[in-house]
Order: structure tokens, then C-alpha cells, then sequence
């Protein structure tokens, strides 16, 4: 006889008894886990819990005040809003290993999370909203679960020297159990709906070296994708939509010019966890349009592809 109300409460319970009277950091991705996690805790704990939401640079057009708004207007949870762009981008400059981005990255997570949590006096805890699905399809940094496809940078082995106990209540959940517990907790359905994105951000859709102006042109493009999507009734059939910024300029024709420009693709799957996934059957109609429209809105992309890989063979992100 088991139900969300239920869970939020036994969850709640277990959340008081691990942490005492300690205070807890939890990083805010702006993603529906962390920020289900964020007011879980918050229920359990009120203002022994500070988020922290880094801005890596990585993020989606408007993201960083979009999440940043939405919990400071509507809960009264202590938000400390960190800009590390320049430190992220910097670090990340040259680099163009899928595994190595995603380690970096990773790294300065927990740099930066262990820089503010030494402005948080007596932070014991770091809250994350590592879901079912994480714990076991991904590798820590300092050993882990033993089946490694992608080193997840949110996930568990945190290295000693941060000196901070891990606070995980989605562990046991699996995305569509994440969604009703924020339900449950009230969260809007619009924030409910949102798709997924992962925590090294638009890195992983940057294959290939990351520029400031690669991640500006994709921001755009992913931009008008999503609002095509949204346009045409189907955001919500959708398990996860992006645009992805490929390494190879192409010669296009625009009026009586030649363009030298990006190509990018297009990606849509639908699936229940993340773990396998189907490309979205779209209309031809759909992908034309869309083409057109990001090829005529967004400046520095001449050519549109769609990515028509299901998972497996194919990961739903590309890198
Ligand atoms: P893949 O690309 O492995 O993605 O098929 C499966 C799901 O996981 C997300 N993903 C991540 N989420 N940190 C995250 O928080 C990560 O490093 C990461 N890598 C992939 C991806 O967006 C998809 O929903």
C-alpha cells in the first residue's frame, strides 16, 4: 500500500535523523532532481539546508535566471547563486576528450562546492539528487559501482578531502517516481515537465573542443528547437530534446553568398529512464521547418541533421 505521501514522509524522517542538527549544502542544477531533493530536504530541515547553484557556464539560454528566480520567488530557500563561467570555460579551453571534460568539469564541482561550503559554518552534509538510474549506470572518481559508461559528475565517491557526508533521498527512484514526489511537494507542472539535463551542461553537446562562441550558437539553436517543440504540442512526448553543435563547418548558399558554418543536430528520444531510448519519429514537415527556422534565426549554423541513433547503440547525449 505504498504512495508518495507516504514516501515523502518516511523520507523526511530518515532525512531528520541523518542530519541532526548539522547543516546540509545541496547543489542545484536546475534540473527536476536537484531541486526535488532541494525541497525535500527543506521540508525535513528548513534552514539548516543552503543551495548552491553554480553557473558553469554551461548552461541553457535564460537557465541561470530562470532556476535562480523560480526558487528564490517561490520558496524561502537560502540560495547562495555562484557565477564560476570564467573558472569552467578557462579550465576547459583546449580540451577535447569526451572522458576528460566530463573529469574537469567534475573536478571543479567539487572545488567550488567545497569553497562555499567552507563559508557555511558547521556544513557536515552535501545533498544531491543522484536518481536510481545514476547509481547504477555510472563510475566515481574514486572507484564505484562497477559497470562504467560515463563518469557522471553528480555521483557518489566524493573525494575525502571535501570532508562531507552525502545526503541522497532519490537514490531508490526512478524519473517518473522523481516527477510525483515533486507533485507531492507542490513544485509547478511546468518545472515538473522539464526535460532532463545533465549536470556537465552543454559540454557534452559541444563535441569536441567548447568555444564561447560554439556555446553561444548552440544556446540559440537549442532555443528555437525547443520552442518549435513546444509550438507544434509535443515537449511533453518527449523524454529529452537538444541541439547539438558539431566540430565541422560546412559550405552552405544563402542569397548569393557562400556560408561557412556549423553544422549541428538535432536529438529527440523518448524513454522511460534514460537507460534506453527510441529517436522521436518526427514529421518530415517538423524537421524541415525547424531547419529552416535555425538556419534563418541563428547565426553561424548553415546546415540542420537529425539524429536518428536509438539507445543502445547510441547514448542520448554525444558525449
Ligand atoms: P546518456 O547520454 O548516457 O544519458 O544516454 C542518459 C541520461 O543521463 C543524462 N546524463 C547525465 N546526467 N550528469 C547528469 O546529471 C551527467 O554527467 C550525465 N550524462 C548524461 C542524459 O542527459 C540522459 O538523460
Amino acid at each position: 500500500d505504498w504512495t508518495m505521501g507516504a514516501y515523502r514522509d518516511e523520507m523526511i524522517a530518515k532525512i531528520r535523523e541523518q542530519v541532526g542538527d548539522k547543516k546540509v549544502i545541496c547543489g542545484l542544477s536546475g534540473g527536476v532532481d536537484s531541486s526535488v531533493a532541494a525541497i525535500l530536504i527543506h521540508e525535513a530541515i528548513g534552514d539548516q539546508l543552503t543551495c548552491v547553484f553554480v553557473d558553469h557556464g554551461l548552461l541553457r539560454k535564460n537557465e541561470a535566471e530562470e532556476v535562480v528566480g523560480m526558487f528564490r520567488d517561490n520558496y524561502n530557500i537560502q540560495l547562495i547563486h555562484a557565477d564560476e563561467s570564467e573558472l569552467f570555460l578557462g579550465e576547459l579551453e583546449g580540451q577535447s576528450d569526451p572522458e576528460t571534460k566530463r573529469k574537469i568539469i567534475g573536478k571543479l564541482f567539487i572545488d567550488v562546492f567545497q569553497k562555499h561550503a567552507d563559508t557555511i559554518e558547521g556544513a557536515e552534509f552535501l545533498a544531491q539528487g543522484t536518481l536510481y538510474p545514476d547509481v547504477i549506470e555510472s563510475v566515481s572518481f574514486s572507484g564505484g559501482p562497477s559497470v562504467t559508461i560515463k563518469s557522471h559528475h553528480n555521483v557518489g565517491g566524493l573525494p575525502e578531502k571535501m570532508g562531507l557526508k552525502l545526503v541522497e533521498p532519490l537514490r531508490e527512484l526512478f524519473k517518473d517516481e522523481v516527477r510525483a514526489l515533486g507533485r507531492e511537494l507542490g513544485l509547478p507542472q511546468s518545472f515538473i515537465g522539464r526535460h532532463p539535463f545533465p549536470g556537465p551542461g552543454l559540454a557534452i553537446r559541444c563535441p569536441g573542443e567548447i568555444t564561447t562562441e560554439k556555446l553561444d550558437i548552440l544556446r540559440e539553436a537549442d532555443a528555437v528547437y525547443i520552442d518549435q517543440i513546444r509550438k507544434h504540442g509535443l515537449y511533453d512526448e518527449i523524454w529529452q530534446a537538444f541541439v547539438a553543435i558539431l566540430p565541422v563547418r560546412t559550405v552552405g548558399v544563402m542569397g548569393d553568398g557562400r556560408t561557412y558554418d556549423y553544422a549541428c543536430a538535432l536529438r529527440a528520444v523518448t524513454s522511460v529512464d534514460g537507460m534506453t531510448a527510441d529517436y522521436y519519429p518526427f514529421t518530415h514537415e517538423f524537421l524541415g521547418e525547424t531547419a529552416t527556422r535555425i538556419i534563418n534565426e541563428v547565426k553561424g549554423i548553415n546546415r540542420v541533421t537529425y539524429d536518428v541513433t536509438s539507445k543502445p547503440p547510441g547514448t542520448i547525449e554525444w558525449e
